[in-house]
């Protein structure tokens, strides 16, 4: 039996709508915005679907500003390479970051002098107080990975955003979209990059990126948009702008679906969900002798539902080997893409071993989970 605690790395099961909307996708041509016969028009409609349920997802009241893409870290490219700064110019990012904006932002740093500082956790939690004393004249963006993949710290993003006031914020929802409610974030923020494979129970392939009306991002690549063909450059408006190239329709026909789904049972019920397994693990895990959690601990809410462990006289790798031979539990260990992160968190460079429970998961999945670490933990060499 295989018991699947790593949707934080992508979510499973995927629900059977899903499945049946990338099907039907794939069984039909799939050319959106390009031809115009019955075909390319129902393709277009499924892409509509998709922005529509994000919009409603984030609250956004203009769809058109949401454009799809790759996945998540394309998403933050797209903003911290395309906003045009130069030499000198500040950014800020928070210290829980994962590869996907640290390393983008470590490169321009090398390569063009951009000044990338990076605000430190307080007892693990980052603060708005901390944001706003660092803002200065020539800040030009804050990135902030809204969920730590690693500790499963949940940062107050809009209370960020009013600390920081007109500068633009680049949120990273990799480990929060679909996972929490998250209607309002349309009225606040201004660039919300987001992946439709994790919270939002959509396939791998597929994520996207609202860019609020009035802020502008250079498209990082140009060409096909299916609209203004007479020219050669490049439309300028949105979604156009960022959309070169035909789209992922089949992937987009599940994510359509996922975000549908995470609609219907209502965001504020996957949280609750979600948090009833988080916090009667990090109970059962508590008294486990050698057993730290890297993160918040019982009772804490300001998190989500990805729980770090190390146990003294394993390698997290070790553990996770026995985890799924033994005992048949997926979960990830290491770094989690996220070195910086473990260097403030203290767990650089050996790593974690990670849990993280999704909507599918059970009580049941959590206590085999919790049972596992027990007896692994009293093996240890
Ligand atoms: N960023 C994903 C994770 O944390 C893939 O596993």
């Amino acid at each position: 039996m295989m018991i699947y605690l790593d949707n934080a790395a992508t979510s499973f099961p995927k629900p059977p709508e899903v499945l049946e909307a990338v099907r039907a996708a794939l069984a039909a041509p799939a050319s959106p915005g390009r031809s115009g016969h019955a075909p390319a028009l129902a393709a277009s409609r499924l892409i509509h679907k998709a922005r529509k349920n994000i919009a409603r997802v984030f609250g956004i009241s203009d769809n058109s500003r949401i454009c799809f893409t790759a996945n998540v870290t394309w998403s933050l490219n797209m903003v911290i390479s395309g906003l045009g700064l130069k030499a000198g110019d500040h950014v800020l990012s928070g210290a829980l970051e994962h590869n996907s904006t640290g390393r983008p932002l470590e490169r321009l740093k090398r390569e063009m002098g951009v000044d990338w500082e990076v605000v430190p956790p307080a007892k693990g939690f980052l603060s708005p107080s901390d944001f706003k004393a660092r803002i200065r004249s020539n800040t030009r963006l804050v990135v902030l990975n809204e969920a730590s993949n690693v500790s499963g710290a949940l940062s107050p993003a809009g209370d960020i955003k009013e600390a920081i006031g007109s500068v633009p914020i680049l949120l990273d929802t990799a480990q929060t979209a679909g996972a929490m409610p998250m209607d309002d974030y349309g009225q606040w923020a201004d660039f919300i990059a987001f992946t439709g494979h994790k919270g939002l129970l959509g396939p791998t392939g597929t994520g996207g990126l609202y860019i609020k009306e009035g802020l502008t991002v250079r498209s990082l690549a140009a060409g096909g948009s299916g609209s203004r063909s007479e020219s050669l450059v490049h439309p300028d408006f949105m979604p156009d702008a960022q959309e070169p190239g035909t789209a992922n329709t089949h992937g987009l026909a599940g994510l359509a679906a996922g975000a549908e789904f995470i609609l219907k049972v209502g965001p504020d019920r996957v949280r609750r969900h979600e948090m009833e397994l988080t916090q009667s693990f990090l109970d059962l895990i508590s008294g486990i002798p050698g057993l730290t959690v890297i993160g918040p601990g019982q009772g804490e809410m300001r998190r989500v539902s990805t729980v770090s462990v190390v146990i003294d006289g394993w390698s997290c790798s070790d553990l996770a080997v026995s985890l799924e031979k033994d005992y048949g539990i997926m979960i990830r260990a290491g770094l989690h893409c996220a070195p910086l992160a473990h260097q403030y968190l203290g767990t650089y460079p050996g790593g974690t071993t990670r849990f993280s429970f999704g909507y599918f998961n059970t009580p049941a999945d959590v206590t085999t989970a919790a049972r596992a670490l027990s007896e692994l933990a009293r093996s240890a060499k």
